[in-house]
């Protein structure tokens, strides 16, 4: 086994606050392209910029259209968790780990079992109205074709956070908490470029930061331990 493997290994053995802070590249061995990579999304080319049409002011002037690219390319059926999720479940589940912090809106991680999961970006499960705010789940957007809209007759809109739209507060203040807490953070398929989420990362004081990504990052020199690989094969080993 590799030296680094067999370091984060040791280091989860000896640590019980462990906070893990990862992106899209922890979806993609789930089959669910990330945006970055060369294969990315944001490599793939569309009408608009993707980060565009990912923005609330598209949402709001041209809905119909988000909606086409919104089921198209984020909302993948049929996708499961991989070996990375499965081992951040059982990590907390041990009492090891105590919050998953994601930006990813997939929902993957509660599916393989994590209970304290912080989603920065929201949640494609969750939708609103726009108009009287009631609540839908998933399937209000998926069984219907272009605009769905309430029995008010307002708009649905994702409970996800799109470009130019606020986080949320709580789950901020809770994921500054957690990783200030924490004794050990392992940061995970995420190219940590999109703040105010890749920021959360500099409030972690201690010495074990753990950065495992498929390629380099802005924060690869602030690594305690640096593993370059496939997050779902390294937490396979660990
Ligand atoms: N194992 C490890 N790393 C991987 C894997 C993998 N199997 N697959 C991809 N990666 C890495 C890539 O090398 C890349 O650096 O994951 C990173 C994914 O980076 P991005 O595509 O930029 O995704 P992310 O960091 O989550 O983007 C943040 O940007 O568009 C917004 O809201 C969107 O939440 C997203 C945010």
């Amino acid at each position: 086994m590799d030296d680094n493997i067999l370091t984060l290994k040791r280091w989860i053995e000896e640590s019980s606050n462990i906070v893990f802070f990862g992106g899209a590249g922890v979806s993609t061995e789930s089959g669910i392209p990330d945006f970055r990579s060369v294969d990315g999304l944001y490599h793939q080319k569309f009408d608009y910029p993707p980060e565009t049409i990912l923005s609330g002011s598209f949402f709001e002037t041209h809905t119909e259209e988000f909606y086409r690219f919104y089921r198209d390319k984020m909302l993948i059926s049929g996708v499961k968790p991989n070996r990375a999720h499965i081992r951040l479940a059982e990590l907390e589940a041990e009492g090891k780990l105590r919050a998953v912090i994601t930006q990813n809106i997939d929902g993957l991680h509660q599916l393989a079992g994590s209970r304290n999961v912080l989603e920065l970006h929201g949640s494609v499960l969750r939708n609103h109205c726009v108009k009287c705010g009631r609540s839908y789940g998933l399937e209000a957007v998926t069984s219907c074709e272009g605009v769905p809209k309430c029995t008010c007759g307002g708009t649905i809109k994702p409970d996800v956070v799109l470009y130019g739209e606020c986080l949320d507060e709580d789950v901020i203040e809770a994921s500054v908490k957690a990783i200030r807490n924490a004794d050990m953070l392992i940061i995970g398929g995420t190219s940590l470029v999109v703040y105010p989420a890749a920021g959360l990362v500099d409030y972690y004081r201690g010495n074990r930061l753990v950065l495992i990504n498929r390629d380099p990052t802005g924060y690869d020199s602030s690594a305690d331990l640096l593993i370059t690989g496939k997050i779902g094969e390294v937490f396979s080993q660990v």
